[in-house]
Protein backbone atom coordinates (compact mmCIF):
# COMPACT_ATOMS: atom_id res chain seq x y z
CA UNK A 1 0.00 0.00 0.00
CA UNK A 2 1.09 3.66 -1.05
CA UNK A 3 2.04 5.31 2.25
CA UNK A 4 0.19 8.89 3.05
CA UNK A 5 3.20 10.97 2.12
CA UNK A 6 7.16 12.12 3.60
CA UNK A 7 6.29 13.00 7.41
CA UNK A 8 8.84 16.25 9.21
CA UNK A 9 8.21 16.25 12.69
CA UNK A 10 8.25 19.78 14.15
CA UNK A 11 8.20 21.45 17.56
CA UNK A 12 4.56 21.49 17.96
CA UNK A 13 2.83 19.18 15.34
CA UNK A 14 3.68 16.58 12.58
CA UNK A 15 3.80 17.88 8.58
CA UNK A 16 2.87 15.17 6.45
CA UNK A 17 3.88 15.53 2.63
CA UNK A 18 1.52 14.26 -0.29
CA UNK A 19 2.98 12.19 -2.68
CA UNK A 20 2.98 12.77 -5.41
CA UNK A 21 2.60 16.08 -5.19
CA UNK A 22 3.27 19.09 -7.10
CA UNK A 23 4.38 19.59 -10.73
CA UNK A 24 2.91 17.04 -13.20
CA UNK A 25 5.34 15.65 -16.33
CA UNK A 26 2.65 18.13 -18.60
CA UNK A 27 3.46 21.41 -17.02
CA UNK A 28 7.08 20.42 -16.19
CA UNK A 29 8.11 19.56 -19.62
CA UNK A 30 5.86 22.63 -20.79
CA UNK A 31 7.71 24.99 -18.10
CA UNK A 32 11.65 23.64 -19.48
CA UNK A 33 10.65 24.10 -22.94
CA UNK A 34 9.62 27.47 -22.37
CA UNK A 35 12.81 28.43 -20.58
CA UNK A 36 14.92 26.88 -23.42
CA UNK A 37 12.80 29.06 -25.62
CA UNK A 38 13.24 32.56 -23.18
CA UNK A 39 17.15 31.75 -23.04
CA UNK A 40 17.36 31.76 -26.95
CA UNK A 41 15.02 34.31 -27.86
CA UNK A 42 14.13 37.66 -26.48
CA UNK A 43 10.56 37.54 -26.18
CA UNK A 44 7.96 34.29 -26.06
CA UNK A 45 4.36 35.05 -26.85
CA UNK A 46 2.31 32.75 -24.87
CA UNK A 47 -1.75 32.71 -25.61
CA UNK A 48 -2.98 32.94 -22.55
CA UNK A 49 -1.24 32.07 -19.28
CA UNK A 50 0.83 29.39 -20.37
CA UNK A 51 0.80 27.77 -16.22
CA UNK A 52 -2.30 27.77 -13.73
CA UNK A 53 -0.29 29.69 -11.76
CA UNK A 54 0.45 33.30 -11.03
CA UNK A 55 3.49 32.86 -9.14
CA UNK A 56 5.29 30.98 -11.60
CA UNK A 57 4.15 32.78 -14.62
CA UNK A 58 5.26 36.14 -12.97
CA UNK A 59 8.79 34.59 -12.64
CA UNK A 60 8.66 33.62 -16.19
CA UNK A 61 7.93 37.12 -17.58
CA UNK A 62 10.53 38.47 -15.67
CA UNK A 63 12.52 36.40 -18.17
CA UNK A 64 10.78 37.78 -21.25
CA UNK A 65 7.59 35.77 -21.56
CA UNK A 66 4.71 38.20 -23.01
CA UNK A 67 1.08 36.75 -22.05
CA UNK A 68 -1.41 37.87 -24.82
CA UNK A 69 -5.48 37.16 -24.74
CA UNK A 70 -5.27 36.51 -28.71
CA UNK A 71 -3.31 35.61 -31.52
CA UNK A 72 -3.90 38.88 -33.00
CA UNK A 73 -1.54 40.89 -29.91
CA UNK A 74 1.16 38.58 -31.47
CA UNK A 75 3.36 40.51 -33.05
CA UNK A 76 4.46 39.17 -36.84
CA UNK A 77 7.14 37.22 -36.97
CA UNK A 78 8.01 36.62 -33.60
CA UNK A 79 7.78 33.04 -31.21
CA UNK A 80 4.62 31.94 -29.84
CA UNK A 81 4.60 29.54 -27.14
CA UNK A 82 1.20 27.06 -27.07
CA UNK A 83 0.83 26.07 -23.38
CA UNK A 84 0.16 22.17 -21.91
CA UNK A 85 -3.69 22.66 -22.01
CA UNK A 86 -3.34 22.70 -26.00
CA UNK A 87 -5.26 24.92 -28.37
CA UNK A 88 -7.67 24.28 -31.12
CA UNK A 89 -6.82 23.82 -34.70
CA UNK A 90 -7.67 26.87 -35.97
CA UNK A 91 -5.94 28.80 -33.02
CA UNK A 92 -3.05 26.70 -34.03
CA UNK A 93 -3.29 27.82 -37.97
CA UNK A 94 -3.43 31.55 -36.68
CA UNK A 95 -0.32 31.33 -35.05
CA UNK A 96 1.10 30.47 -38.05
CA UNK A 97 -0.58 32.97 -39.99
CA UNK A 98 1.40 35.62 -38.07
CA UNK A 99 4.55 33.84 -39.29
CA UNK A 100 5.00 33.00 -35.71
CA UNK A 101 7.51 30.39 -34.94
CA UNK A 102 5.49 27.98 -32.89
CA UNK A 103 7.01 25.95 -30.02
CA UNK A 104 4.34 23.40 -29.17
CA UNK A 105 4.20 22.75 -25.16
CA UNK A 106 0.61 20.87 -25.46
CA UNK A 107 1.05 18.19 -22.68
CA UNK A 108 0.82 14.28 -24.45
CA UNK A 109 -2.17 13.33 -22.46
CA UNK A 110 -4.03 16.73 -23.74
CA UNK A 111 -2.93 15.80 -27.49
CA UNK A 112 -4.80 12.06 -27.06
CA UNK A 113 -7.39 13.53 -25.60
CA UNK A 114 -7.62 16.11 -28.93
CA UNK A 115 -7.20 13.18 -31.03
CA UNK A 116 -9.83 10.97 -28.87
CA UNK A 117 -12.49 13.82 -30.34
CA UNK A 118 -11.47 14.10 -33.97
CA UNK A 119 -11.74 10.59 -34.53
CA UNK A 120 -14.86 10.25 -32.68
CA UNK A 121 -16.29 12.93 -34.92
CA UNK A 122 -14.90 11.69 -37.92
CA UNK A 123 -16.64 8.30 -36.83
CA UNK A 124 -19.68 9.65 -36.53
CA UNK A 125 -20.42 9.74 -33.27
CA UNK A 126 -22.03 12.07 -31.17
CA UNK A 127 -18.97 13.57 -29.06
CA UNK A 128 -20.16 14.56 -25.25
CA UNK A 129 -16.85 15.81 -23.22
CA UNK A 130 -16.88 15.85 -19.47
CA UNK A 131 -15.23 18.91 -18.41
CA UNK A 132 -15.66 22.84 -18.04
CA UNK A 133 -16.82 24.69 -21.00
CA UNK A 134 -14.67 27.59 -20.24
CA UNK A 135 -11.61 25.72 -19.77
CA UNK A 136 -8.99 26.43 -22.18
CA UNK A 137 -8.21 22.36 -22.57
CA UNK A 138 -11.61 21.80 -23.33
CA UNK A 139 -11.99 25.03 -25.80
CA UNK A 140 -8.98 23.13 -27.48
CA UNK A 141 -10.91 19.83 -27.55
CA UNK A 142 -13.65 21.24 -28.84
CA UNK A 143 -12.09 22.45 -31.85
CA UNK A 144 -11.14 19.35 -32.92
CA UNK A 145 -14.69 17.96 -33.30
CA UNK A 146 -14.98 18.71 -37.06
CA UNK A 147 -19.15 17.54 -37.10
CA UNK A 148 -22.41 19.01 -38.18
CA UNK A 149 -23.15 18.22 -34.71
CA UNK A 150 -21.56 20.18 -32.06
CA UNK A 151 -19.80 18.24 -29.05
CA UNK A 152 -22.16 18.59 -25.73
CA UNK A 153 -20.19 19.81 -22.87
CA UNK A 154 -20.72 19.04 -19.19
CA UNK A 155 -19.02 19.48 -16.11
CA UNK A 156 -21.97 17.68 -13.68
CA UNK A 157 -23.72 14.70 -15.07
CA UNK A 158 -26.87 16.36 -13.71
CA UNK A 159 -26.87 18.50 -17.06
CA UNK A 160 -27.32 15.92 -19.32
CA UNK A 161 -30.70 16.45 -20.85
CA UNK A 162 -32.78 13.36 -19.92
CA UNK A 163 -35.14 13.58 -23.13
CA UNK A 164 -31.48 13.36 -25.74
CA UNK A 165 -31.16 9.56 -27.02
CA UNK A 166 -28.41 9.01 -28.99
CA UNK A 167 -27.49 5.86 -31.80
CA UNK A 168 -23.48 6.34 -31.36
CA UNK A 169 -22.17 8.25 -28.49
CA UNK A 170 -18.69 8.62 -27.88
CA UNK A 171 -17.57 10.26 -24.65
CA UNK A 172 -14.13 11.81 -23.01
CA UNK A 173 -12.83 14.06 -20.27
CA UNK A 174 -10.63 16.72 -19.55
CA UNK A 175 -8.21 15.34 -18.23
CA UNK A 176 -8.37 17.01 -14.32
CA UNK A 177 -11.83 15.45 -14.05
CA UNK A 178 -12.57 12.88 -11.51
CA UNK A 179 -13.07 9.43 -11.76
CA UNK A 180 -16.01 8.72 -10.38
CA UNK A 181 -17.90 11.68 -12.17
CA UNK A 182 -16.92 10.41 -15.69
CA UNK A 183 -18.01 6.71 -14.16
CA UNK A 184 -21.46 8.53 -13.06
CA UNK A 185 -21.87 10.15 -16.49
CA UNK A 186 -20.89 6.71 -18.18
CA UNK A 187 -23.48 5.18 -16.43
CA UNK A 188 -26.18 7.72 -17.22
CA UNK A 189 -25.15 7.62 -21.30
CA UNK A 190 -25.02 3.91 -21.61
CA UNK A 191 -29.29 4.04 -20.72
CA UNK A 192 -29.88 6.54 -23.50
CA UNK A 193 -27.63 5.29 -26.28
CA UNK A 194 -27.50 2.20 -28.73
CA UNK A 195 -24.03 2.41 -29.11
CA UNK A 196 -21.64 4.10 -26.71
CA UNK A 197 -18.00 4.46 -26.98
CA UNK A 198 -15.89 5.60 -23.67
CA UNK A 199 -12.43 7.25 -23.48
CA UNK A 200 -10.78 7.48 -20.43
CA UNK A 201 -8.83 11.02 -21.05
CA UNK A 202 -8.17 11.86 -17.12
CA UNK A 203 -4.72 11.92 -16.61
CA UNK A 204 -2.72 9.16 -14.43
CA UNK A 205 -0.96 12.46 -12.57
CA UNK A 206 -4.29 14.09 -11.88
CA UNK A 207 -5.68 10.75 -10.69
CA UNK A 208 -2.25 10.18 -8.55
CA UNK A 209 -2.69 13.98 -7.02
CA UNK A 210 -6.32 13.25 -6.19
CA UNK A 211 -5.53 9.80 -4.31
CA UNK A 212 -2.50 11.25 -2.63
CA UNK A 213 -5.56 13.36 -1.23
CA UNK A 214 -7.51 10.91 -0.01
CA UNK A 215 -4.39 9.19 2.20
CA UNK A 216 -3.59 12.04 3.77
CA UNK A 217 -7.11 12.84 5.13
CA UNK A 218 -7.31 9.98 7.88
CA UNK A 219 -3.90 11.09 8.99
CA UNK A 220 -4.27 14.74 9.48
CA UNK A 221 -6.35 17.55 11.20
CA UNK A 222 -5.93 19.75 8.18
CA UNK A 223 -4.51 20.04 5.09
CA UNK A 224 -3.24 22.85 2.95
CA UNK A 225 -3.51 22.77 -0.81
CA UNK A 226 -1.10 25.01 -2.52
CA UNK A 227 -1.50 26.04 -6.16
CA UNK A 228 -2.79 28.68 -8.32
CA UNK A 229 -6.98 29.36 -8.15
CA UNK A 230 -7.28 29.43 -11.55
CA UNK A 231 -5.36 25.62 -11.70
CA UNK A 232 -8.56 23.08 -12.09
CA UNK A 233 -6.51 20.18 -10.66
CA UNK A 234 -6.06 21.92 -7.81
CA UNK A 235 -9.45 23.12 -7.24
CA UNK A 236 -10.54 19.30 -7.32
CA UNK A 237 -8.29 18.42 -4.84
CA UNK A 238 -9.28 20.92 -2.68
CA UNK A 239 -12.52 19.49 -3.24
CA UNK A 240 -11.89 15.89 -2.32
CA UNK A 241 -10.32 16.92 0.82
CA UNK A 242 -13.32 19.35 1.64
CA UNK A 243 -15.65 16.28 0.93
CA UNK A 244 -14.05 14.14 3.27
CA UNK A 245 -14.85 16.54 5.99
CA UNK A 246 -11.04 17.68 6.93
CA UNK A 247 -10.14 21.08 7.59
CA UNK A 248 -8.34 22.75 4.40
CA UNK A 249 -6.78 25.58 3.38
CA UNK A 250 -5.93 26.62 -0.19
CA UNK A 251 -3.56 29.39 -0.47
CA UNK A 252 -1.15 30.73 -3.39
CA UNK A 253 1.74 31.26 -1.88
CA UNK A 254 3.09 30.91 1.87
CA UNK A 255 2.52 34.48 2.16
CA UNK A 256 -1.38 33.70 2.48
CA UNK A 257 -0.95 31.29 5.14
CA UNK A 258 -3.13 32.11 8.11
CA UNK A 259 -1.26 31.03 11.11
CA UNK A 260 -4.18 31.08 13.66
CA UNK A 261 -6.09 28.17 11.36
CA UNK A 262 -2.68 26.31 12.50
CA UNK A 263 -3.50 26.14 16.69
CA UNK A 264 -4.30 23.19 17.87
CA UNK A 265 -3.69 20.78 15.17
CA UNK A 266 -1.47 18.36 16.18
CA UNK A 267 -0.56 17.02 12.18
CA UNK A 268 -0.99 19.25 9.00
CA UNK A 269 -1.10 17.33 5.48
CA UNK A 270 0.40 19.51 2.64
CA UNK A 271 -0.38 19.04 -1.14
CA UNK A 272 -0.15 20.73 -4.07
CA UNK A 273 -1.33 20.94 -7.84
CA UNK A 274 -0.30 19.93 -10.53
CA UNK A 275 0.95 23.51 -11.65
CA UNK A 276 2.59 24.64 -8.35
CA UNK A 277 6.05 24.90 -9.02
CA UNK A 278 8.83 23.32 -6.21
CA UNK A 279 9.97 26.68 -5.51
CA UNK A 280 6.97 27.67 -4.00
CA UNK A 281 5.99 24.15 -2.00
CA UNK A 282 9.67 24.82 -0.51
CA UNK A 283 8.86 28.60 0.41
CA UNK A 284 5.54 26.93 2.20
CA UNK A 285 7.63 23.90 3.85
CA UNK A 286 9.93 26.53 5.27
CA UNK A 287 7.55 28.51 6.98
CA UNK A 288 5.71 26.12 8.41
CA UNK A 289 8.76 24.82 10.24
CA UNK A 290 9.47 28.42 11.55
CA UNK A 291 6.45 28.39 13.71
FE1 LIG B 1 -0.61 16.71 -18.83
FE2 LIG B 1 -1.78 15.46 -16.94
FE3 LIG B 1 -0.31 17.47 -16.39
S1 LIG B 1 -2.66 16.01 -18.89
S2 LIG B 1 -0.48 18.80 -18.14
S3 LIG B 1 0.41 15.54 -17.23
S4 LIG B 1 -2.22 16.97 -15.40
Amino acid sequence: MKSAGRAVMMRHMELIIADPTGLCFGVKRAIENLEQALERYRHVYSFGSPIHNPQEVERLCRKGLVVVHSPEEIPVGSVSFVRAHGVSPRTMEALHEIRSRVIDGTCPFVRTAQERARALAQEGYQVVILGDENHPEVRGIVGYVESDRPPIVLSNPDDLDPRRRFDRCGVLSQTTQRESVLEELVKRLVSVSLELKVYNTICKATIARQESIVRLVPKVDGIIVIGGRNSANTGKMVEIARAAGVETQWIEHSGELDGGWLENKRSIGVAAGGSTPDWLIKELTEKLRTL
